[in-house]
C-alpha cells in the first residue's frame, strides 16, 4: 500500500483494469497512476483473451497480469466466479472495465457496485452498445464523445461520472470520428478514476455528485474538466 494519502485519508486504492484488446485505455490509467499524488495505482491489469494486447503493454510497463480465459468456463457464472477470485487474491477496491468485452452478469456487477467503472465511446444515453462512431455518423449528429460511468446491470448504464464531447467534422470516417474520441477518452478515465478513487463521488439516486472544486469546463468540452 502506498505512503501517499487519497481525499478519504486513506492509502491509494488499489484498481484493476480488464481489458480485451489493445489497451490504451489502460496505459492512460497507468501512466497517470505514475504520478505519487494520484488516488490509485494499478495494481492488476486483467483480460479474458490471453493473446491481448493490453497484457503485453501492462507487462512492459511491469504492472501484474492475469489472464481469465472465458472459453475456459462453462458459462458466464463460474468465468465470473474465477475473475472475482482474481480480483479478490489482488486484493483489488476499484475495477476499471477498458474495453472489456464481455457483458457481466448482475450479480458480478452487484459485488463491485460503486466501485466499478466503465468507459464507453458515445455521449450516454446516446449509442449504448457496439459501432458506435458509425452509427453517429449515420445519425447525423453534430456533437459526439465519451463517457466514464459506474457500472450498473444495465449495458452501458449507470451514473455518469465524466463525459467529453469532440465535434462531428463533414469529411469524417469511422477511424477518424474514433481517433478523435479516443484521445478524449484518455483524457476523461484518468480523471474519473482520480474523482472516485480520491473518495470525491457521492451517488444520489442514480446521478453523481463531485466533492470540492471542479474546474469549469474549457473549450474542449470536457466536463467536468480536468
Ligand atoms: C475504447 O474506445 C472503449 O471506449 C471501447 O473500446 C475501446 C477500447 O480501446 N469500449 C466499448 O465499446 C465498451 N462498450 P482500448 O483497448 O484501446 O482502450
Amino acid at each position: 500500500m502506498g505512503a501517499s494519502a487519497n481525499g478519504n485519508g486513506a492509502g491509494r486504492r488499489r484498481v484493476a483494469i480488464l481489458v480485451s484488446g489493445r489497451g490504451s485505455n489502460m496505459a492512460s490509467l497507468i501512466e497517470a497512476a505514475r504520478n505519487p499524488d494520484y488516488p490509485a495505482e494499478i495494481a492488476l491489469v486483467l483480460s479474458n483473451r490471453p493473446g491481448a494486447l493490453g497484457l503485453a503493454r501492462a507487462e512492459a510497463a511491469g504492472i501484474a497480469t492475469r489472464s481469465v480465459d472465458h472459453r475456459a468456463y462453462g458459462g458466464r457464472e463460474p468465468f465470473e466466479a474465477a475473475l472475482h477470485q482474481a480480483l479478490l487474491d489482488a486484493r483489488i477496491d476499484i475495477v476499471c472495465l477498458a474495453g472489456f468485452m464481455r457483458l457481466l452478469t448482475a450479480g458480478f456487477v452487484a459485488r463491485w457496485h460503486d466501485r466499478m467503472l466503465n468507459i464507453h465511446p458515445s455521449i450516454l444515453p446516446a449509442f449504448k452498445g457496439l459501432d458506435t462512431h458509425r452509427r453517429a455518423l449515420e445519425a447525423g449528429v453534430r456533437i459526439h464523445g465519451c463517457t466514464v460511468h459506474l457500472v450498473r446491470a444495465e449495458m452501458d448504464g449507470g451514473p455518469i461520472v465524466a463525459q467529453a464531447a469532440v465535434p462531428v467534422l463533414p469529411d469524417d470516417t469511422e477511424d477518424s470520428l474514433a481517433a478523435r474520441v479516443l484521445a478524449e477518452e484518455h483524457r476523461i478515465y484518468p480523471l474519473a478514476l482520480g474523482l472516485l478513487a480520491g473518495g470525491r463521488i457521492a451517488v444520489e439516486g442514480e446521478r453523481v455528485r463531485i466533492a470540492g472544486h471542479v474546474p469549469p469546463a474549457g473549450p474542449a468540452l470536457v466536463n467536468p474538466a480536468g
